[in-house]
């Protein structure tokens, strides 16, 4: 399966070749792979990175990218997570405390909201003392963090995974989720962006407030 990047079980090629499988099928068991909406055209990816990667700038952006976007209308201004606003798996269903396993990924996505369609977030569960060095823990609930899925070297998803370590397919960047996504091989010089996340009175996680840091390249 796949080709041969350190053993992604499926890797995200962007496009890039035709050798992969498409997403959504790893037998059932969450997975940062089980993603059917994250099968964005290179094209897009650009488009996300771009107006996402400029959305503190967007007012400047917002126009000329206006007719290209899929992940935000071209009057989104805002912030890509608010506070209460829960996160869905990719058919949109919202994740609770038990959705993950120790040891299991999954992406997710802000729940839809006028504006907001998609914005692709990692999400990781281990147990709590794993997690150190730049780990933000007050942005952690139960054992998950969350992550930004947009690399900040160039864009791409991060959807490899080697061991424990999130490995971008573009130029092989790795980030270790238990120190905060900070950037353990390859390009990147950020790390990726922690979003900060609780758990509703109904049991489910939702964030408290945006990512802590600017999502994609630049925002050095
Ligand atoms: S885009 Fe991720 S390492 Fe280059």
């Amino acid at each position: 399966m796949g080709h041969d990047t350190p053993n992604s079980e499926a890797d995200d090629c962007n496009g890039r070749c035709t050798d992969c499988p498409s997403d959504g099928d790893e037998g059932g068991r969450p997975s940062i792979f089980t993603d059917t909406r994250v099968t964005l055209a290179r094209r897009d990816y650009a488009k996300l990175f771009a107006t996402v990667g400029g959305l503190t700038a967007v007012g400047s952006l917002a126009a000329p990218l206006a007719g290209l976007t899929r992940v935000f209308d071209r009057s989104y201004t805002g912030p890509v997570y608010s506070d209460g606003i829960n996160l869905v798996d990719g058919d949109g269903n919202r994740v609770g405390e038990s959705t993950l396993s120790e040891g299991e990924k999954l992406t997710v996505f802000p729940e839809p909201r006028p504006g907001i369609e998609r914005a692709p977030t990692l999400l990781v569960r281990h147990s709590e003392d794993a997690y150190g060095g730049e780990t933000k823990m007050e942005f952690t609930v139960s054992g998950y963090a969350a992550y930004s899925k947009v690399c900040t070297h160039a864009g791409c998803m991060v959807s490899n995974e080697e061991g424990e370590t999130l490995v971008c397919p573009c130029h092989f960047g790795k980030f270790d989720p238990m120190d905060g996504a900070s950037v353990v091989g390859g390009p990147p010089e950020r790390p990726l962006p922690q979003l900060p996340i609780t758990l509703s009175s109904d049991g489910n996680l939702i964030a408290t407030g945006d990512f802590e840091g600017p999502v994609g390249p630049g925002g050095d």
